[in-house]
């Protein structure tokens, strides 16, 4: 193998931000929409790539609470995207044993797009190969801030002591409450910041930061950053001697 992996430490929970899908379609002169739908396509190899590598759980950002900023035909060209592949997600989004999860506030997405996010979610729900949760309507602000309000809530309605708040009652109310923190987050495109990223459960993630754009992303890609991540001196601010 070219990049020395312990299978044994594969991490369980992999966040990607997967940015450079516009800087990809404007390198070849195509309108940022195909950028997505390159972006879209290269989501399916890795995945799947993810899922015979040993990993459980993927968490990716495809469309965050600030997106919604862009310009209307690129949200809409992003919208329609999302509609394709998940409405024919058995042959877009590739293995049987993949389950689907949605992640955020997808209120405001057209009515259409809701139904087909819950009829994959239904549908996927008895998988167990890999869970890729898609971000979408997502913002790590919004989602602490969601968290705060049922918890306060909780406790206006007697249903929980003020003094009974702690980080796994936060972690109960976040959109991930099923699955462990990400041991790793890797972020493609040059840029080294969060983006609003899984804010919550990132405080102990390695973050893994490249040049690549999403689209160019490669199975070799992945492996490299899951190798520079069993090579990191993980010590959750304790000490390993
Ligand atoms: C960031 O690149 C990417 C996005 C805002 C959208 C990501 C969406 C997908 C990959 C499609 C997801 C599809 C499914 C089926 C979940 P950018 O546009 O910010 O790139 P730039 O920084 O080069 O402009």
């Amino acid at each position: 193998m070219k990049y020395d992996i312990d299978v044994s430490r594969i991490p369980n929970h992999i966040g990607i931000i997967m940015d450079g899908n516009g800087r990809y379609a404007e390198k070849r002169g195509l309108p940022r929409t195909a950028g997505h739908k390159a972006g879209a396509e290269n989501l399916r190899k890795i995945t799947e790539f993810a899922r015979n590598t040993g990993v459980k759980n993927m968490t990716v950002y495809a469309f965050s609470t600030e997106n919604w900023k862009r310009p209307s035909a690129e949200v809409s060209g992003i919208m329609k995207l999302l509609g394709f592949y998940l409405g024919d997600w058995k042959r877009q989004l590739g293995d049987s044993d993949l389950r689907i999860r949605v992640i955020g506030d997808v209120s405001a997405f057209e009515p259409s797009l809701q139904k087909k996010i819950a009829f994959v979610e239904k549908q996927t729900e008895k998988e167990t190969g890999i869970t890729l949760n898609i971000a979408l309507g997502y913002g790590g602000r919004d989602e602490i801030v969601r968290a705060g309000k049922k918890i306060a809530q909780m406790c206006v309605d007697g249903k929980l002591k003020i003094s009974d708040i702690d980080e796994p009652l936060f972690s109960s109310m976040m959109y991930t409450h099923y699955v462990a923190d990400p041991e790793l987050i890797i972020r493609t495109g040059g840029e080294i910041r969060t983006s609003n990223f899984l804010l919550w459960q990132s405080a102990y993630a390695e973050y893994y930061f490249t040049d690549v754009l999403w689209p160019e992303f490669t199975p070799d890609d992945l492996l490299k950053a899951i190798a520079s991540y069993q090579n990191r001196d993980r010590r959750f601010g304790g000490l390993n001697k």
